[in-house]
């Protein structure tokens, strides 16, 4: 597609970079088995321990976090589902008399996560400040001092949040847990033994204090690890597992990577390696699409519970940077479309993935970082449709990719991803790249477009020419340019995409 096929052109006519002489590319429909993308597919995991510096409290609620999920209800008409939940999850212990909302120990003041977290009653407040949120709460399966603590913490978690409580957790990454929270022979049947009788524990508490139908449970929030010997939720499922079937969710946790800093890559080699790349955002999807498959006949939806780029919390220089959202892009549209129904990205304080720092971390401000704008896009192209369906287009290379957007039957949208990195210090006309596409009876399209000063960059992020920024307007939208609108001729439509940008496109 690149600049290979200008030998081939003829040299008397001048051509864009990239305008390929190839035919227009014909658009696949969907199949009776394409799935229905829910709308709230773009949601959150707000790590447990920085929860309430994600949302406040009551006398001091933060109304930047608050703008910003509001943001997606008005694209989409609903707001985005949060997890509050994580490794600190099961690292934290409730203590009904204490008046703190929560009390962090590190073991060093520079870990990314405290040691031990305790939490109290006024934890709880940080529910009510977000809006109309629905919740999954996560449960601490490590601490095993009585059973009755952990109902406390349940009987708590449903008194507090209310109608807003969708859904439980019990255990954060259990297929880890051999070796760390337990001795290295605990195994799969420990396991499930341990969380069928934790969960009978949590539901005969919760029902006595809050009648009513009991929320039940995401689970089994594995982590999908290639390094590591891995538990299979099909074993667990077949060693009897849930016998009362409590679950409503299977939720799995994804990352592309880990941060190790003895082994990470060059950032810049690295970024468009493993994050700008359809190639490894397949490979890595992959078993986690098989596994959906597989899991299909239990009846639950399957979602990505808690999920971000590089595992550890990022890497400065990459996860932080615009590529991390165009990466995101990609992803999200490549797991919708192939029936993973939400992705809880996570978020923590001083994350370097996060998509907003929400308060004064250890050196930043509060900030709207590049992935937020990658889920604003997504969430854009699926807009108030509850009959959005993806299709994939395929494209020749692998730091480029393609959707067709489907209302129901008909062609609505395309979203087009230039992988292509862009050092935002490079000097004269960005390249772009042409692509054609047939669209049959439209006859005009709007173009926005997500786009910063290059894939390395942290800041001046928009799409659709809109900023989110918190110095402009606290995470509200405030328009700063406008959108493009081209003509489609005889049915072919033509649309530029720079390098380390995307576009969405509405037919009319
Ligand atoms: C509410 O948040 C403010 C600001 O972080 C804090 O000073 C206050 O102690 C919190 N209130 C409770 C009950 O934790
Ligand atoms: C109880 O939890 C501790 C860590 O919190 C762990 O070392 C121990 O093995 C657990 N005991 C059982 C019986 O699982
Ligand atoms: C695991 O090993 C410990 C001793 O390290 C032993 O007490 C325990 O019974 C073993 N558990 C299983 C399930 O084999
Ligand atoms: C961008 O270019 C600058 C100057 O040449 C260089 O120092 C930097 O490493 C480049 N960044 C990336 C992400 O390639
Ligand atoms: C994309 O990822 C694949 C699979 O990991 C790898 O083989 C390929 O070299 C990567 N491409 C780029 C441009 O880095
Ligand atoms: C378990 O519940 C789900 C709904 O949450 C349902 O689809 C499924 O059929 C149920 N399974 C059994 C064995 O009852």
């Amino acid at each position: 597609m690149r600049s290979s096929n200008f030998a081939i052109l003829g040299s008397a006519l001048l051509f864009s970079q990239g305008l390929c002489g190839n035919k227009p590319i014909a658009i696949p429909t969907p199949q009776p088995d394409t799935p229905i993308v829910p709308n709230d597919l773009q949601a959150f995991s707000f790590e447990f321990c920085f929860f309430p510096d994600y949302a406040g409290n009551k006398s001091h609620p933060n109304e930047f976090s608050k703008n910003l999920l509001a943001n997606f209800k008005t694209v989409t008409g609903v707001q985005p589902t949060v997890r509050v939940g994580g490794t600190s999850q099961d690292h934290s212990y409730y203590e009904r008399d204490q008046e703190e909302n929560i009390r962090l120990i590190y073991t060093n003041p520079n870990d990314d996560q405290p040691a031990i977290i305790y939490y109290g009653p006024t934890f709880f407040e940080s529910y009510h400040t977000l809006g109309n949120i629905k919740f999954f709460h996560g449960l601490n399966l490590n601490q095993n001092r009585s059973i009755q603590r952990l109902q406390e913490a349940a009987v708590e978690a449903c008194t507090s949040i209310g109608p807003q409580l969708e859904l439980f957790e019990l255990g954060n990454e259990w297929n880890m847990a051999w070796g760390s929270y337990r001795g290295a022979n605990y195994s799969e049947l420990d396991y499930v033994h341990e969380w069928n009788r934790k969960s009978a524990a949590v539901k005969a508490a919760v029902q006595k204090a809050c009648p009513g139908p009991f929320p039940g449970f995401m689970a089994p929030s594995f982590v999908q690890r290639h390094f590591m010997k891995e538990w299979t939720t099909e074993e667990v499922f077949n060693l009897g597992f849930d016998p009362h079937n409590l679950t409503k969710e299977i939720s799995y946790h994804n990352y592309m990577g880990a941060n190790d800093p003895a082994t990470n890559a060059p950032v810049d080699w690295d970024l468009q390696y493993r994050l700008m790349n359809h190639t490894s955002i397949q490979e890595v999807l992959a078993p986690q699409i098989q596994r959906a498959k597989d899991l299909a006949h239990l009846g639950h939806p399957y979602v990505l519970g808690e999920l971000n780029s590089i595992a550890n919390q990022g890497i400065t220089g990459e996860t932080n940077t615009f590529g991390d959202a165009l990466w995101l892009v990609d992803f999200s549209f490549w797991a919708g479309a192939n029936n993973i129904k939400r992705l809880h990205f996570h978020q923590g304080l001083d994350y370097r993935y996060a998509s907003w720092q929400p308060i004064l971390g250890k050196d930043q401000p509060p900030t709207t970082r590049p992935p937020y704008y990658g889920q604003i896009m997504v969430a854009s192209a699926l807009g108030h449709s509850h009959n959005a369906r993806v299709v994939n287009i395929p494209l020749k290379e692998e730091i480029e990719s393609a959707y067709a957007i489907y209302d129901e039957d008909q062609l609505s949208k395309l979203a087009i991803v230039n992988m292509q990195a862009f050092n935002q210090t490079a000097t004269g006309t960005r390249p772009s790249k042409e692509y054609t596409f047939e669209v049959g009876h439209h006859r005009h399209a709007k173009i926005e477009t997500l786009i910063a000063p290059g894939s390395d960059a942290t800041t001046d992020v928009t799409f659709a020419g809109i900023s989110y920024d918190h110095n402009l307007a606290m995470g509200k939208p405030v328009v700063l340019g406008p959108n493009k609108f081209v003509t489609i001729e005889n049915g072919v439509l033509r649309v530029d995409v720079s390098d380390s940008s995307a576009v969405v496109v509405t037919l009319y």
